[in-house]
């Protein structure tokens, strides 16, 4: 017996719904596994009317007796990681048992703030509006092969010798680039030592957890962060995060074969938005704009900065359907579209004159796209009591359709509100 295995992630710039989608699923999953970025994610769970915000956790921390693994492929701030556990314990809740990855990466001290003084040191045009998680000089780190990981937390030896190197290479970054003040070393080693005494009973062999799981017949989730469109590869890069949230970076950041996966769900807002910097076709700087942040409470669940907004984009919807190979598209918050008497979706970009209908792979050339829009009539009544397709007024099942038709995908869930409750399922 094989549990079934799905990757979910995000199809535009992240804040999809990826964490109230994974919490759903989870019901019917034995292990949530987070494989990529950190602390910059923000995923919004609410049950029972109580909202709780992941940033590090897997968004089935919530199911007691179920098993959360934070993979290789995360970079792991500890701080953040203890405080939403604390948080947890202070309101009583009890919580899935939880394995980190020996090989994740530790976001130190120094990636914060080299985060947020290269972000201000950017000129107008090129800053980037990184989340000051640390998450870029830490993944450079990685690669550079300079990082600490998980497991040298709770090895004093190779840690001291490890963060001694590390540490003059970013005391030189601090003060000869930046004129900053130079980090001492026995603060941040006596400070990675605590972290490493709390994270021991944690660390294991993620890859074995997610193997066993699904052996014994457990269903596996794997919950993306951050978005295609935010992909290091495949995103509108320079404007991306640095890690691979895409449907290949499942794999690499757990430690699980490809050909073991069995379906992948991409998450879509029925409009779409953006925080930080790059280009954003359909958005939309009006009234327009204003209503959908207002009316789908559009504000970081990170770092609070309100997010752009913008109409659905299925240029970019049909990118993502094909760099991810989707099977099916969850479609989050179309309750946000209530009240409107039209609704515009893109359908292709008209750019130096020219009508494209594939997401162009350069920057430059988005940011010279111009959205050409079908419009399609709004259904102007609350949907957030519908639990069935049927439900929905016609103008919203046909927006619904519009949206399958046109990516080619099955749209398998609904959310109609941010509840666990207040979704439509469709063969998922
Ligand atoms: P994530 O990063 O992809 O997990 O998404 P976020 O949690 O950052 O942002 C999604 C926001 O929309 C959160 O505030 C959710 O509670 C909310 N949300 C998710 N799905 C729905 C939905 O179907 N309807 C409404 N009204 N809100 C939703
Ligand atoms: P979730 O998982 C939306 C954006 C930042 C910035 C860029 C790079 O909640 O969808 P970083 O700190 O990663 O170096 O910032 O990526 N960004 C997100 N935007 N949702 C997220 O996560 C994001 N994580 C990073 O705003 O533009
Ligand atoms: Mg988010």
């Amino acid at each position: 017996m094989k549990g079934r295995t799905d990757i979910v992630i995000g199809v535009q710039w992240g804040d999809e719904g990826k964490g109230r989608v994974v919490d759903v699923l989870a019901a019917d999953a034995g292990v949530v596994v987070r494989y990529q970025g950190g602390a910059n994610a923000g995923h919004t769970v609410v049950v029972d009317n109580e909202k709780y915000v992941f940033h590090l956790l897997p968004s089935g921390i919530l199911y007691q007796g179920k098993s959360c693994v934070i993979g290789n492929g995360v970079v792991v701030d500890p701080d953040t990681l203890f405080e939403e556990l604390d948080g947890l314990a202070a309101r009583g809740k009890k919580t899935a048992k939880l394995v980190v990855s020996h090989a994740a990466h530790i976001v130190m001290p120094y990636h914060k703030i080299i985060d947020r003084l290269a972000e201000g040191a950017r000129s107008e045009g090129t800053k980037i509006g990184t989340t000051g998680r640390g998450i870029g000089p830490c993944y450079a780190d990685k690669y550079e092969r300079i990082g600490i990981r998980a497991e040298d937390l709770v090895n004093p030896e190779v840690l001291r010798d490890k963060l001694t190197r590390t540490l003059k290479i970013k005391n030189d970054i601090l003060t000869k680039i930046y004129g900053a003040e130079p980090l001492d070393f026995g603060e941040i080693y006596e400070k990675a030592l605590a972290w490493g005494r709390r994270i021991e009973p944690m660390l294991g062999d993620a890859f074995l957890e997610i193997d066993e799981a699904v052996k014994s017949g457990g269903n596996v989730l794997f919950e993306g962060a951050q978005a295609t469109l935010l992909d290091i590869d495949h995103g509108t890069y320079p404007f991306v995060t640095s890690s691979s949230p895409c449907a290949g970076g499942a794999c690499t950041g757990s430690g699980f074969g490809p050909s073991r996966i069995d379906r992948v769900i991409g998450v879509a807002k029925a409009y779409c938005t953006r925080v930080g910097e790059g280009p954003f076709p359909t958005e939309e700087n009006g009234e327009a704009g204003e209503t959908l942040r207002q009316k789908g409470g559009e504000f970081g669940a990170t770092t609070g900065r309100p997010r752009r907004c913008g109409w659905c984009d299925l240029v970019a919807v049909d990118y993502a359907v094909k760099v991810n190979g989707l099977d099916g598209i969850a479609l989050t918050k179309l309750d946000v579209l209530d009240e409107f008497d039209e609704i515009k979706i893109c359908t292709a970009y008209e750019i130096d004159g020219k009508i494209r209908k594939t997401f162009p792979s350069s920057c430059a050339e988005l940011a010279k796209a111009k959205p050409v829009y079908e419009t399609l009539p709004g259904w102007k009544c609350d949907i957030s009591k519908c639990r069935s397709f049927d439900e929905l007024p016609q103008a919203a099942r046909d927006y619904v359709k519009y949206i399958e038709d046109k990516a080619e995908t099955p749209v398998v869930l609904i959310g109609v509100g941010a509840g666990r409750e207040d979704t439509i399922r469709r063969g998922l």
